[in-house]
């Protein structure tokens, strides 16, 4: 009997059932008897560490800030990065997801046995990825979903920033009004920038769709707050997430003046994330602020309904 490499195996069995090849799906061995009789011995214990919660995003609200407080807290255990993916797993909002279960198992740190953990790993893409969520709720139905919500202006300036930064044509070509005031015919890479901007701070349609599918098991973070007051931020989410052990997070993180933003502490001293994160740029100039605020308004009040309908806490942007 010959056991082919993960991709080698996937690639002959779709190619004898073309109608399945784009649609794999990845369930837990360790939930199926019969799948469970054919682990190898030394994987049996895998599946144990796979994620408690999952950081869905969206990207830009503060998902790595997120991350880095909590790879501070004693009780909270994240996934290892990726070898691929800048830092993120993103398995299963990519092509990642073809790599199969072992690849995605192979990047979490074994579950210790003799407290208890939460694991988790943050992909801020799985917020607006329309395969991400049957894939998760068929590896995971019972994950707690958290996702990070800023004020979707601030959300669209930052991404568009980031966009600059990376020397991408129509961010460096255009200023920030140009991108809001494009329109149907206008040049595709600007409009391609302008939906990247303003689509994913449409949080009432993709959270609609993560509630639907996670009901009660969606925490919302108030990105806004976990910028100026991470502290309380962090505590709060302790609380929401029901973590194993509480910290005061006073003790572990604090304001970094140079960074301009609050970092853990090492050592006594903060240690902060790269320059990718928390950039500095001119504030929002004011007929911008103007436009988008017009384009948010309905969209936040679907959001508002949203939460309240589900008995989710508004951020305190939205109140
Ligand atoms: P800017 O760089 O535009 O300020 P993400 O990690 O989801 O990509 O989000 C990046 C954003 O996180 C940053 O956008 C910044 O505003 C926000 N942020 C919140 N807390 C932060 C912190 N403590 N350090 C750095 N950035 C933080």
């Amino acid at each position: 009997l010959v056991q082919l490499p993960t991709q080698q195996l996937a690639d002959k069995y779709f190619k004898n059932n073309p109608k399945e090849a784009d649609t794999p799906t990845w369930t837990n061995p360790c939930n199926d008897k019969r799948h469970l009789e054919i682990v190898p011995e030394s994987r049996k214990d895998k599946c144990q560490n796979l994620p408690d919660f999952v950081i869905v995003g969206p990207q830009k609200t503060g998902t790595t800030a997120l991350m880095n407080f909590l790879k501070h807290h004693p009780t909270f255990l994240s996934s290892y990065d990726s070898p691929t993916t800048y830092e993120e797993l993103q398995f299963f909002s990519s092509q990642n997801y073809k790599n199969g279960l072992n690849w995605y198992l192979d990047l979490f740190p074994d579950r210790p046995s003799d407290r208890k953990t939460l694991i988790f790993e943050k992909s801020a893409t799985y917020f607006t990825s329309s395969p991400t969520i049957p894939r998760i709720k068929a590896l995971l139905p019972k994950i707690k979903i958290v996702s990070v919500l800023m004020e979707p202006g601030a959300r669209a300036y930052s991404w568009y920033f980031h966009q600059k930064a990376h020397n991408i044509p129509a961010a460096v070509k255009y200023s920030f009004m140009e991108v809001l005031n494009g329109k149907e015919g206008d040049d595709s890479q600007l409009l391609d920038l302008q939906n990247r901007c303003l689509a994913p701070g449409n949080y009432a349609k993709h959270l609609a769709k993560w509630i639907s599918a996670f009901e009660s098991n969606v925490v919302i973070v108030d990105g806004d707050k976990l910028k100026a007051d991470p502290i309380a931020a962090m505590n709060d989410f302790q609380h929401d997430i029901i973590a194993p052990s509480f910290v005061d997070y006073s003790k572990l993180i604090s304001f970094d003046e140079q960074k301009g933003f609050f970092c853990p502490l090492e050592n006594g001293k903060t240690r902060c994330l790269g320059i990718s994160k928390g950039r500095k740029y001119p504030d929002m100039p004011e007929e911008c602020r103007k436009t988008i605020d017009e384009f948010y308004a309905p969209l936040n009040e679907n959001l508002k309904d949203l939460l309240l309908k589900n008995e989710l806490s508004f951020p305190t942007w939205l109140k």
